[in-house]
């Protein structure tokens, strides 16, 4: 019995040594010390040793198994230590190495050009209104002097939301004018930025949805100087202070007289090239005095206030800012034109 001892001694404590996971020690304490364990079942047959035996024998067993609970002890905690170690060199953070760059997008360059244009505007004093896309006919053409039966309001260039044509998208930011008028008062110095929509088909220089930028000016004693300074200014703040501005006479219904304003184009200084269409002049906006009635219908009085209003086509700024030939590019959001800005 007592070399049975001495085996399983020696087999259990080498076993325990050469464990490498928690389930396997569990494995042997059960195997070894469990109920139905090896040194279990050998101190079950303590009752067949003669009675001088069994004391000694009971000693060298309990011995044993103290030897063995220690050694499983202590291996617990080395495998716990062991495990701990592994854990921490994995997680070790190496603050050398450069960190995971975080891709930051930035603004459209159509944004940048409206910021800039924004802020020369509120240099001189200008309010930035905010208005509806979804508009009433009524303020997009009737309240600007377009009656009915003007072409503007065939169902082949506007987009009505309803049957009666009274509801639509708006054509023009000019509507501002008129909310601008009646919400504020005069005198007012306002630019109105947002979207416009035609029926116009898409190509390099045309799209359904674009944005206006409308201005609007009413005070005492304001003429067509003011008009002219005033966008020669802004102009020549945008495209550089040698900027040549052209006014050529036009026809809107809500501006009397009305202009088209181009600026030379900055490609060719004017001799013509692809840019400008052999023009040597780019179009750059509409503009003119505001009609008495649209001063009227606001509820002004054209004797004593006058006034002029301005609407600028932000994707053609921006297009000259930048420098960009096609006007698709500016709404396609194609990742490698915009990385360019
Ligand atoms: N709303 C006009 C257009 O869309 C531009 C304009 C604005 C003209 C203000 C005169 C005054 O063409």
């Amino acid at each position: 019995m007592k070399e049975q001892l001495e085996v399983i001694q020696k087999r259990a404590l080498a076993a325990i040594t050469a464990t490498e996971s928690a389930a396997e020690l569990e494995g042997l304490r059960v195997r070894y010390l469990g109920k139905k364990g090896e040194l279990t079942a050998l101190l079950k047959q303590m009752g067949k040793l003669s009675p001088e035996e069994r004391p000694m024998m009971g000693q060298l067993a309990n011995q044993v198994r103290a030897e063995l609970e220690a050694a499983l002890e202590s291996q617990s905690a080395a495998l716990d230590a062991k495990a701990m170690d592994e854990k921490l060199a994995a997680e070790t953070v190496d603050v050398t190495i450069p960190g995971k760059k975080v891709a930051l997008g930035h603004k459209h360059p159509m944004y940048t050009a409206l910021d800039e244009f924004k802020e020369i505007f509120l240099n001189m004093g200008f309010e930035i209104f905010d208005g509806p896309e979804v508009e009433q006919a009524d303020y997009n053409f009737t309240k600007l002097n377009t009656p009915d039966d003007h072409p503007a309001r065939e169902w082949t260039d506007t987009f009505y939301l309803t049957e009666d044509s009274r509801i639509l998208l708006r054509t023009q930011t000019s509507p501002m004018q008129i909310r601008a008028m009646e919400e504020h008062g005069v005198p007012i110095r306002m630019i109105s930025p947002g979207r416009v929509y035609r029926k116009d088909e898409v190509d390099a220089t045309h799209s359904p949805m674009f944005h206006q930028i409308e201005g609007l000016v009413v005070d005492k004693g304001i003429t067509m100087a003011d008009l002219k300074g005033t966008l020669n200014a802004v102009i020549r703040e945008i495209y550089g202070p040698e900027t040549k501005t052209r006014f050529r006479p036009h026809h809107f219904p809500f501006t009397e007289p009305s202009c088209e304003v181009d600026i030379q184009c900055h490609k060719c200084g004017g001799k013509g090239c692809p840019t400008c269409k052999g023009e040597g002049w780019i179009e750059a906006l509409g503009a003119g005095m505001v009609h008495p009635k649209v001063l009227r219908g606001c509820g002004v009085d054209p004797d004593v206030y006058s006034g002029f209003a301005f609407g600028f086509g932000l994707e053609r700024l921006a297009m000259g800012r930048f420098k960009i030939s096609d006007l698709r590019l500016i709404f396609e959001n194609d990742i490698r034109f915009l990385e360019q800005f």
